[in-house]
Parts: structure tokens; sequence; C-alpha cells
């Protein structure tokens, strides 16, 4: 038993990937209900228990531990692997209990065709995104003409929405981007056979969860992405489609911001990045391979090599601010375990020669910001038991400086690797 959890946002604080599907699982072994409230399957979660691995895209990571697991308004959906998925989780003994919201929008196959080519086509500006339709779907529906899961539900309406949408993107993909056009029957039967599938899981999340809290129940709203991958806050343009903040819970779910209780922050001991954009304390040098290869960071969706860097407390600190963070899971932590002194970024330089602890507001500063390292003593010790004295001093000055507590930190994959320090 690490915790007790009322309602509880938990959200990446860097650019994703920070260990947020191991931190969910762990405290969805005290939980009722587990939510994903933003972005799709560009999300990969994974969470080891015992010798099983488990890699999560598009269902929220308690579906582990059996837990209702539950996707809201704000989500993309790609059906294809949403079933997959289920099936995958089924085959190897689980029962996911799941509930999609009507309103989620759907991943169409337009979207996956559009975010390849639009990558392809910006060549050396593109943003390095998962390649799964997120932007497109999200484009669509801001445009609102975007196809929600609910519309599967009747055939009619389904058919009428596809053809309209292929009337234009078709266009679109053959003359703009030069590929193929997608057939209105085959994708209308595709999508037709999907929803003879999710129709079960479809329903009233936002009803469900309200329901839930008013009954006393532990509700955990698992972010996909991080905070400097959000849409209005995050390094733009080099971000996803969707609000990943610990505010958006509340929107994509579809209940009041009162209603949550604690917003915990996962952080990794240093930072990994996927994907194009500015990365202040990305390692120079043949320590952004040793990190790499010790801490596994290759990416879960597409395999990608993670980018690595120190840590950087600029930016977490403007983590802890946007999303409003109570207290932070530091990850990792094992991953430093073999370095003499450990650079940690305290302030950015900026290109006026000033320095700031505060996240730059204007993209040319960020971009041009210098990290300033102060370095911390390594342990040299595998971190199994109490943690180290070293280990612990690292702890506390990044508390120190984001004036927030650490609850957890990691120092394994496993699911039973962490030590609680509150
Ligand atoms: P998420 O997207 O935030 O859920 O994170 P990912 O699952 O994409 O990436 C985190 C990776 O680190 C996964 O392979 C986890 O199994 C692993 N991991 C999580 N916490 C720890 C930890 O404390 N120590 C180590 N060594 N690995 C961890
Ligand atoms: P989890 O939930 C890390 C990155 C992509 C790209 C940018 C836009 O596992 O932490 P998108 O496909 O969303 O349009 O890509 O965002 N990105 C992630 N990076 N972890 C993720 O999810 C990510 N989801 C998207 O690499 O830079
Ligand atoms: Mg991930």
């Amino acid at each position: 038993m690490f915790f007790d959890v009322p309602a509880t946002v938990i959200v990446g604080a860097q650019w994703g990937d920070e260990g947020k599907g191991k931190i969910v699982d762990l405290l969805a072994q005290e939980s009722d209900v587990v939510c994903r409230y933003q972005g799709g399957p560009n999300a990969g979660h994974t969470i080891i228990v015992d010798d099983e691995t488990f890699k999560i895209r598009q269902v929220p990571s308690g579906v582990v531990s059996g837990k209702l697991s539950v996707i809201g308004a704000g989500c993309v959906v790609d059906p294809e692997v949403l079933l997959g998925e289920l099936d995958q989780l089924t085959e190897r003994g689980l029962e996911p209990n799941v509930v999609v919201s009507g309103n989620a929008h759907l991943i169409m196959p337009w979207h996956l065709a559009i975010d390849q080519a639009s990558e392809r086509r910006l060549g050396k500006l593109k943003i390095g995104t998962t390649r799964r339709g997120i932007g497109p779907a999200y484009a669509d529906k801001a445009s609102r003409i975007g196809i929600r899961i609910q519309d599967v539900l009747d055939a009619k309406i389904l058919r009428q929405k596809i053809e309209v949408a292929l009337a234009e993107k078709n266009i679109w993909l053959e003359r703009v981007y030069d590929v193929e056009p997608f057939d209105l029957e085959a994708v209308a039967s595709r999508y037709e056979g999907y929803a003879q599938r999710l129709r079960p899981y479809v329903g009233d999340v936002s009803l469900l969860v309200d329901r839930a809290l008013r009954a006393g129940k532990d509700v955990l709203f698992e972010g996909g992405q991080g905070t400097l991958l959000d849409l209005d806050h995050g390094t733009y343009p080099f971000v996803t489609s969707s609000a990943t903040v610990a505010a958006n819970a509340a929107t994509g779910i579809g209940i009041g911001p009162n209603r949550i209780d604690r917003i915990i922050g996962v952080a990794k001991a240093y930072v990994t990045r996927v994907g194009e954009g500015p990365f202040p304390t990305e390692i120079a040098g043949p320590d952004q391979e040793r990190v790499r290869e010790l801490g596994g960071e290759y990416g879960t969706v597409t395999g990608r090599e993670r980018r690595c860097g120190w840590l950087d407390l600029v930016a977490l600190r403007y983590a802890v601010r946007v999303n409003g963070i109570t207290s932070l899971a530091l990850t990792k932590l094992d991953v430093l375990s073999t370095f003499d002194r450990l650079p940690v970024c305290v302030r950015y330089r900026l290109r006026d020669g000033t320095e700031t602890e505060d996240f730059p507001a204007h993209q040319s500063d960020f971009h041009a910001a210098e990290p300033v390292y102060e370095h911390l003593a390594g342990w040299r010790q595998p971190l199994d038991g109490d943690l180290p004295e070293a280990a612990r001093a690292y702890v506390a000055r990044v508390e120190r400086e984001l004036e927030v507590e650490i609850s957890l930190v990691g120092t394994g994959a496993d699911r039973k690797r962490v030590v609680a320090l509150r």
C-alpha cells in the first residue's frame, strides 16, 4: 500500500516517456477507475510486473491491474489499435474493463496518410511525429469535420460522414501530397466492422466518473505525452496536438476542475525527448549514448532513439507551475548510478547574457538558452534498498529548487522498484 488515492492526475513533467505508465500502474493498485483524458496511440506506456511486460498505447494503464479503464472525450481513438490492444490483453489473461466516450474522435486512415505525407513534405522542418495521425485527427475535430465514436454506432451517419470527409481529403491527398486516395466502400465497410466491436464499450464517461467520485471512489487521470509537448504551453510547433497539462484532465473527461484533489508530476531524473525541437540540456558527447543505453531510451511506439539530456530544473519548475503539481515522482534514478558527477541545470543563460530560473516565454530565448550546470555528487552503487546519501542529496536538491515534495523515486522498471519517501 503506497497511497490513499483520491482524484489524482498523473502528468508528464518533461517531453513524455517519464514513466507515467509505471506510476499509474502502481497507484492503480489502490484506486477504482483509471482515465485517459487526451492523446491517442502516440502514447507508449511500458508496464513491467514481475516477468511480464505490457506496452500500452491507447488504453489507460490501469487495465493491467484490472481496473475500470476509461477513455475520455478529449482523446483520439484509432479503433484498430484499441481493438487490437484489447485482444492482446485478453489473450494474455486479462479482462479489460473499458468504457470509451462517444464524444472521443476517431483516427481515420486519411489522418495517418496525411501525418506521414506532411512530415515527408516538411523535410528538414519536420516535427518528428509518431505518424499515428494525431495532428490531423485533432485538426479535423477543431474544424468540426471530425468523426466521433458515437458516429460509428449508426451505419447511415457513419457512411455519410466518411463520404463528406473523403470528398475533401482525397483531393488533398492526390493533388497536394501526391499519394493514393481512399475508396469510400472500403473505408466504410472496415469501420462498420469496427462499429460492431466498439458498441459495447461506448458509454457516458462524464456521468460515470462523476458518479464514481460522488460514491467516494478513487479515480486516477493518466496523462499522455508531457508538459513540454502541450499544444499551448509546450515548445510549439514541436509539440503534440492536444492539451497535455493537468487542467485538461477535467475538460477531457467532462468534470469540473474543482473535483481534482492532487496532481502528481512524473519526471525522469534526467530528460529525454523523441522527435525534433529545442532541448537545452541535450548531452553533447559520449555520455548521451551512455545514458541512452543505461536507460534503454528507445521509443515504445516508433523504436526511435530518444535524445538524452541532464536534468533541467528550469523546465521542471515551469512544469510545476503550468500543471499545479502537488508532488513529484522522480523515475529512473537508478540509470544515473554509474556516474561520478551529475550535471543538473539550475538556470538558463540567455542571449543578452542574463541568467534566469524561469522558463523563457519567447521561443527564440528558449532556442538560444544555454544551460548553467551545477555538478552534484554521484553515488556509484546500485539502488536496491534504502537510497544512499548522495542519491538522497540529489532528490533533496531537486525538491529545494522546485519547492515541491518528491514522494516517489523510481529505482528500476518493475512495478516493485520504487521507493516511497512520504
Ligand atoms: P511513459 O510514456 O511516461 O509511460 O514512459 P515509457 O513507458 O514510454 O518509458 C519509460 C521507460 O522506463 C519504460 O521502459 C519503463 O519500463 C521504464 N521505467 C519506468 N520507471 C523506471 C525506473 O524507475 N527505472 C528504470 N530503470 N526504468 C524505469
Ligand atoms: P507518452 O505518452 C514522447 C512527440 C513526438 C513528436 C511530437 C508530436 O509515451 O509519453 P504526435 O505524433 O503526437 O503528433 O507527435 O510529440 N510525442 C511523444 N514523445 N512520448 C510520447 O507519449 C509522445 N507522444 C508524442 O515524438 O515529437
Ligand atoms: Mg512513452
